[in-house]
């Protein structure tokens, strides 16, 4: 029996998502995805794709519904249930439209300026970027809220939008005087894959919209493309070092060890005492590969199993959003109540 993630006191409720943006990677894979599938055995968990916060960016018309679907049939490639977690898109449950507007109200522009997510994403032409990328983080703790859910896993990215929902829910709570109506929502970041880095660039995290796809291993890699980007990747010409103390200023070989200690369920010290003293290329490095296949590869062959029936997903979907809008109902009649609006009493 593994340790579980979070200790076992009061009404507890897990909401975390995807968007439905471009391909997944093994950052999401290892710094969202496995948590999901194990939190599902603790409790009650909603696990959304985000359509909603994908077109914060341009998406194709043409294409949204697939890699929607396709977000999906990477939740049950990696384990989840669909009887146990509830699986929807976002956009199948109007609630979360209507609560964000409600934060907007709530949220303050000094409070959104500060958000190191929108000055990446935006760059250098922020008058150009869309007025949702700046209220993205609003709509995802409208996301969290709009079922109370008390606990959130996401990679380390997505530390500072978690702390504004905190914000949002004290404020809301206080401005309205209704103490503990939202829970202040606890993330869960910890864990050996909460930032996988570049694997040109030790220093930058791996990403979707990195132009180089060396940069990362994606969800959908086949066994040859995995072991030639692990074969190219950056490292340094030391061999790997005795202790973790010797990783520090050593970003690449950091995060290969760190990798490879989180698909082995290992340690990084654990890791080290295995390939300490040899060069990358040695043995390290085919064995990261392999390692890399052997988790991968199941999954990329049951996404394809289940994008091939399209239908199927929708019609999962579908049940998922029904299930999550019976949540949600409530939670935003008592929020409109709360407010004064009519349509609430
Ligand atoms: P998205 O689609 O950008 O990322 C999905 C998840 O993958 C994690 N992640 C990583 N983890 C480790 N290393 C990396 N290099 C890496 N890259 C991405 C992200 O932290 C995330 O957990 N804003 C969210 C989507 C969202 C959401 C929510 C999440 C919308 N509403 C409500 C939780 C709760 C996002 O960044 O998705």
């Amino acid at each position: 029996m593994t340790e579980p993630l979070i200790a076992p006191v009061g009404t507890r409720r897990v909401f975390s998502g995807v968007q439905p943006s471009g391909a997944l990677h093994l950052g999401n894979y290892l710094g969202a995805l496995v948590k999901f599938v194990a939190l599902q055995h603790e409790m009650e968990c909603l696990y959304c794709v985000v359509d909603l916060h994908a077109i914060t960016a341009w998406q194709d018309p043409k294409t949204l519904a697939s890699q929607t679907r396709e977000i999906a049939a990477a939740y049950f490639a990696a384990g989840v249930d669909p009887a146990k977690a509830i699986v929807f898109a976002q956009s199948a449950v109007p609630e979360h439209a209507e609560l964000a507007w409600i934060f907007n109200c709530v949220a303050r522009l000094g409070w959104l300026d500060r958000m190191t997510q929108f000055k990446e994403k935006s760059g250098k032409h922020k008058e150009r970027a869309s007025v949702g990328l700046y209220t993205y983080p609003v709509l995802q703790a409208a996301d969290i809220l709009l079922y109370k859910a008390t606990h959130v896993p996401v990679g380390e990215d997505q530390k500072q939008h978690l702390e504004l929902t905190r914000d949002i829910a004290a404020k809301f709570n206080h401005d309205f005087d209704a103490p503990g109506f939202f829970p202040l929502t606890e993330a869960l970041i910890e864990g050996p894959g909460a930032r996988i880095m570049s694997l040109r660039d030790g220093t930058a995290k791996m990403s979707k919209s990195d132009p180089s796809d060396q940069s990362r291993i994606n969800l959908t890699d086949d066994a040859d493309t995995i072991a030639g980007k692990v074969k190219r990747a950056k490292t340094d010409p030391l061999p790997l070092p005795e202790t973790v103390e010797g990783l520090k200023d050593r970003p690449e070989a950091d995060n290969l060890v760190g990798v490879y200690a989180a698909l082995s369920g290992q340690t990084k010290a654990q890791v080290l005492a295995q390939y300490a003293g040899q060069g990358f290329g040695q043995s390290f490095k085919p064995a990261l590969a392999d390692i890399l296949v052997e988790r991968l590869s199941p999954v990329s062959a049951e996404m394809r199993r289940l994008m091939a029936d399209p239908a199927e997903i929708d019609r999962t979907l579908a049940a998922g959003a029904a299930r999550a809008r019976a949540l949600a109902a409530p939670i935003l009649a008592q929020t409109k109540r709360i407010v004064g609006f009519t349509a609430g009493q």
